[in-house]
């Protein structure tokens, strides 16, 4: 137990320093989807930000950021969107490939979350042509799953459903691994150190984006090949880091327990 708490701890502090590398951000929560898209919306070229200001609804103000988490609360009424939350990758493997690991529960290819973010920039580069797709809803998913790609445990091992399975205490509470890393963490450094102001700690972010991170900061935007977006380079990273930090050796001593 001792180790696998400090395993657990260094998780989560790898998780923050994860979490402050990215400028498009990584799968969460409520607040956690809304720091990524707040963020995300400041970054926009003009001609970007005027499409995402037609497309977004009306009540929602032109905040990217008040709606992000519109693709949660529909996948109990689309059921077929759930799986494209997720990847889920052969146990213990710790890597990612588009072939193999990129489908469904019924194995159907490429429903996943690295499918849907090509398939909903595939459907936003026709903005301005006819489409029969709606595209407001194409810029509300693609948004949510660029987040979604970049939690860790988004693309995690099958049997224990990308951390779900594993109970862990968070403080004083009960929770499981995959809550944890979704919600637990960006709740307490915000309620820690930015006293519950979810602006100041964007802010504190942006800063960061600005001076730090500055020369990082090329690299996030672009792909390679020119290709317009490559989650499966988000993909690869994400199992790479939650494994690095020994999601794999806790998970076994865990799953030795069930
Ligand atoms: C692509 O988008 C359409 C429209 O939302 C949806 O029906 C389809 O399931 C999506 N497929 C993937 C892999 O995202
Ligand atoms: C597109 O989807 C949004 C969000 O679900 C919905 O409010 C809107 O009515 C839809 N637009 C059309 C033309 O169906
Ligand atoms: C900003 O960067 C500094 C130095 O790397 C780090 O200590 C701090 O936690 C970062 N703050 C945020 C909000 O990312």
């Amino acid at each position: 137990m001792g180790s696998c708490r400090i395993e657990i701890l260094t998780i989560l502090s790898v998780l923050l320093l994860f979490f402050f590398q990215f400028q498009s951000i990584h799968g969460w929560g409520e607040d956690g989807h809304l720091i990524v898209c707040r963020i995300a919306q400041s970054r926009l070229t003009k001609r970007a930000e005027e499409v995402v200001e037609n497309l977004l609804p009306k009540s929602a103000e032109n905040d990217l950021g008040s709606v992000c988490s519109w693709a949660d609360h529909v996948k109990f009424i689309y059921h077929w969107s759930s799986a494209l939350h997720y990847i889920d990758t052969p146990d213990n493997l710790c890597n990612y490939q588009y072939e193999r690991d990129c489908k469904d529960g019924n194995g159907e290819k490429g429903r996943c979350v690295a499918g849907a973010i090509n398939n909903y920039t595939t459907q936003l580069l026709n903005y301005g042509k006819h489409s029969k797709y709606n595209l407001t809803q194409a810029l509300l998913f693609l948004s949510h799953f660029m987040g979604d790609i970049h939690q860790p445990l988004h693309v995690g091992f099958t049997s224990d459903r990308g951390g779900n399975t594993i109970d862990v205490h968070w403080y004083t509470r009960k929770q499981n691994l995959h809550h944890v890393w979704d919600d637990n963490i960006i709740e307490t450094a915000e309620e820690r150190v930015y006293s519950s102001n979810v602006d100041d700690f964007i802010k504190a972010i942006q800063r960061n984006i600005t001076t730090e991170w500055d020369d990082q900061v090329k690299q996030w935007e672009t792909c390679s090949y020119n290709k317009i977006t490559c989650p499966d380079i988000f993909a690869s990273e994400g199992i790479k880091a939650a494994c690095e930090v020994g999601i794999q050796r806790c998970n076994r001593r865990f799953s030795s327990r069930r």
